[in-house]
């Protein structure tokens, strides 16, 4: 416990390696009761945290001002820390392997600044062996110190939700785990400083790694089981936020709902364990059909939207269409495995022309990653059908009567007869934001999952 006490009287420093949706809370949230380091390589990243920006949205200015954390991209800064908190992205390949790349290149940079005496916790999440069989050789070997003598790991899963501000770091029990019962307990004194929830000590790293990666594969799990049911519902014509409703009065129903998985990690993180079983000859079948149903949707839901532009009566081609939504996730600026990307190709390839608003994302990174130049809500116009994608909280607000406006036939021609050959419009409400009890049916074409 020496080194727990000589970091709460800031004795010794706390660095954070990896400032992004995850590290830059922790490190925040650290920087309360420790001095911290937050290391990333991103340097542009660093130089606006200085000047109190997050384009993350993840942390306000006076918060990052007033937090004395020293931000850095210098490694040397690693060398006066003696508890380093790796929380780097875990990605996979195009392949859908696991990209562990980032993990080892961040595992080196501590590695060759530690000292004696050291704890690292790795946070990011992988299959169950990484930290253990890959990380730990590779600290010794660059370090030529020996785990367990001279230095200690843990592992402890970050299961924060980004833009949820009701689960929150501090609110939500973290897992520990240690490579010993004394490295456990230095581990879980240290968070126990930020987490009010608790601390749940694991009986190993890798109980803890795997019990992290099943928590986002069951979702993956559910969520696909909801987006099957969504196709058969469509097919029978039932509304299926109204069945979910009804069966969700059960105690133990499962209540998701269908749509599209994208992210960093429910749409990542069963493939690290599709990974391990295969090296195992072990196929995860159930995870291997989940995650290819969720991966289908956005062909599922533009398959649809063309479907109700021709019942509309529409000529596909240079059909407008405005997207509401981009990142991968509501109230959520994160874009990244973004599968409304997959909506705007697909449209584009049947000559639509689509426009895309997103209070959230941002649109200097859209335009130079992606050429998509967002408009803001009040510039569409003209529009011959719309998909709500991402039901941020700042969309739920518009009044319908703001979103018919947008439309180009509903401006000129107020009402309509029933003639089949009329021109309606479209409205796609993927997860169903919309109140239906309001929707004008006699000249929109409504479609929900
Ligand atoms: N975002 C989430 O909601 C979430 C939730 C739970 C767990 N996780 C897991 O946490 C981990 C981090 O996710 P994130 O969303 O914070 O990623 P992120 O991409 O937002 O941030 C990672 C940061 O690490 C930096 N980085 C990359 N390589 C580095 C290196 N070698 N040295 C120092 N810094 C480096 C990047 O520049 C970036 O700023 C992943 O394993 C992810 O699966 C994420």
């Amino acid at each position: 416990m020496e080194l727990y006490n000589k970091l709460k009287n800031k004795k010794e420093k706390i660095s954070i390696i990896g400032l992004g949706y995850v590290g830059l809370p922790l490190a925040l949230s650290f920087s309360k009761y420790l001095d911290v380091v937050g290391f990333d390589i991103n340097k542009s990243k660093i130089e606006n945290y200085k000047k109190g920006l997050d384009i993350t949205n993840e942390a306000d200015t006076s918060s990052l001002i007033n937090s004395k954390i020293l931000f850095t991209s210098n490694e040397d800064d690693l060398q006066n820390c003696k508890f380093h908190i790796i929380v780097v992205p875990t990605p996979t390949k195009c392949d859908n392997t696991p990209d562990l790349s980032p993990l080892i290149e961040a595992t080196k940079t501590v590695a060759r600044n530690l000292s004696k005496g050291s704890v690292i916790v790795y946070e990011s999440t992988v299959y169950p062996g990484v930290t253990e069989d890959i990380c730990i050789p590779i600290i010794e070997n660059e370090s030529k110190l020996k785990c367990g003598i001279d230095f200690k790991v843990g592992y402890s899963p970050e299961r924060i939700n980004p833009g949820d501000k009701i689960h929150t770091l501090e609110n939500t029990v973290k897992i520990v785990a240690g490579i010993d019962n004394e490295s456990l307990n230095i581990i879980s004194k240290v968070y126990e400083l930020i987490i009010e929830a608790g601390i749940y000590k694991a009986e190993s790293i890798k109980i803890a790694e795997a019990a992290k990666v099943i928590e986002n594969s069951q979702r993956d799990v559910n969520i696909a089981f909801f987006n099957e049911i969504s196709i058969l519902f469509n097919k029978l014509n039932i509304d299926t936020s109204a069945v979910i409703k009804a069966a969700s009065t059960k105690w133990n129903f499962i209540n998701l709902t269908p749509g599209l998985v994208g992210g960093h990690c429910i749409g990542i993180d069963p493939y690290y364990l599709i990974h391990k079983g295969k090296t195992l000859n072990t196929d995860l079948n159930l995870l291997n059909t989940s995650r290819l149903i969720n991966n289908n949707m956005s062909k599922y839901i533009v398959d649809s939207t063309i479907k109700c532009l021709i019942k509309a009566n529409k000529k596909i081609k240079n059909c407008r269409i405005a997207i509401l939504g981009i990142t991968f996730k509501e109230d959520c600026s994160d874009i990244r495995n973004s599968k409304v990307f997959d909506i705007i190709k697909d449209l584009k390839e049947y000559g639509i022309e689509v426009i895309v608003s997103d209070p959230l994302a941002d649109s200097t990174y859209l335009k130079s990653n992606y050429n998509i130049d967002l408009i803001n809500i009040e510039e569409i116009e003209d529009i011959d059908g719309i998909i709500l994608a991402v039901p941020h909280l700042h969309f739920k607000d518009i009044p319908i009567s703001n979103i018919y406006k947008m439309f180009k036939v509903y401006n000129q021609t107020p009402s309509y007869t029933e003639h089949e050959y009329i021109e309606k419009n479209v409205i796609i409400d993927i997860k169903s934001m919309l109140n239906k009890t309001l929707i004008d049916f006699n000249n929109f074409i409504y479609w929900s999952l």
